[in-house]
């Protein structure tokens, strides 16, 4: 898991090429088994297969600044009823979906698309979808070219988003090593999130950690980047034999150094 995330990185150059029956096959059991490890109740996955119509009715409406990535699938993640549990299962099962499709030699790729029309989102994607706000695209990635070096997009240090006690108050790394969380968050960091805003912060306070998203300059959190992170957190936390769940805080937020912070939710070590 730590090598599998330290590599990771969105695909957003995919072949035209169609998946393999067996692999389609294998693609859609994985979405049925997510979605039944929580009882079906906040999420499905929905594969559409005509990425090219979806790709040219979106362009320039998608994505960041309307550029969508181009690929011959999508995946689209439709909540059963949007509530804050709902966003944050589904974005945890999207992660845990993506990190699968990895496995299956597929690249990946998500994308915002929240702010396009309704009526666009129901024409292009059903009726049913038009609520859609996420996207995934899928297929297979191009092959790299060993001589060109790959730009990376740059993550925050451990000391930016760990701390104890409180917001602000620094955690050493040798506190963190002796009580074997060092690795887990050098690892984490590589955790995708939008815009690679990378809004989490965790305080370590006794035997929890809390997880707190921080208000972007327009003043938005987005859950699904708390979703994402509790799944890397909870299965990166398994190889150190880390066994609890996250559970969901419902606390006023936290103002520090002229940012606001929304609690999300805690984790017993
Ligand atoms: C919720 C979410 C939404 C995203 N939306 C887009 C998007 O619309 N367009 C895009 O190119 N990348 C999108 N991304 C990908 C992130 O920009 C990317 O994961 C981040 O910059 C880190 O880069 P890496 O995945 O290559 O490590 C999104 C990521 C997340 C988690």
């Amino acid at each position: 898991m730590s090598n599998f995330l330290k590599n990771r990185k969105s695909t957003r150059d995919f072949k035209k090429k169609k998946l393999k029956n067996e692999t389609r096959i294998e693609v859609l059991e994985i979405f049925k088994d997510l979605e039944e490890e929580v009882d079906n109740k906040y999420f499905n996955f929905i594969l559409f297969e005509e990425g090219d119509k979806i790709f040219k009715s979106l362009d320039g409406l998608a994505g960041y600044a309307g550029v969508m990535i181009e690929s011959p699938y999508y995946i689209g993640i439709r909540l059963k009823e949007v509530t804050e549990k709902s966003i944050i299962t589904a974005s945890y099962y999207t992660e845990k979906l993506m990190t699968l499709l990895t496995k299956l030699n597929l690249g990946s790729c998500w994308i915002n698309v929240k702010t396009v029309d309704k009526n666009i989102k129901a024409n292009v994607l059903g009726e049913d979808n038009k609520n859609i706000g996420y996207l995934v695209a899928l297929g297979y990635s191009k092959a790299k070219n060993p001589f060109i070096q790959e730009s990376t997009s740059s993550r925050y240090g451990i000391n930016d988003i760990v701390y104890k006690g409180e917001l602000g108050n620094p955690i050493s790394i040798d506190e963190l090593e002796s009580r074997g969380l060092d690795d887990l968050f050098y690892y984490i960091r590589f955790a995708p999130s939008n815009y690679n805003l990378q809004p989490w912060r965790f305080v370590l306070k006794d035997d929890k950690i809390i997880l707190l998203l921080k208000y972007s300059e327009e003043g938005k959190t987005d859950l699904m980047d708390a979703g994402i992170i509790m799944y890397y957190f909870k299965a990166l936390g398994e190889v150190i034999g880390l066994k609890k769940e996250w559970q969901l805080l419902d606390e006023t937020d936290i103002e520090y150094d002229d940012s606001k912070y929304k609690p999300v939710g805690e984790f017993i070590l």
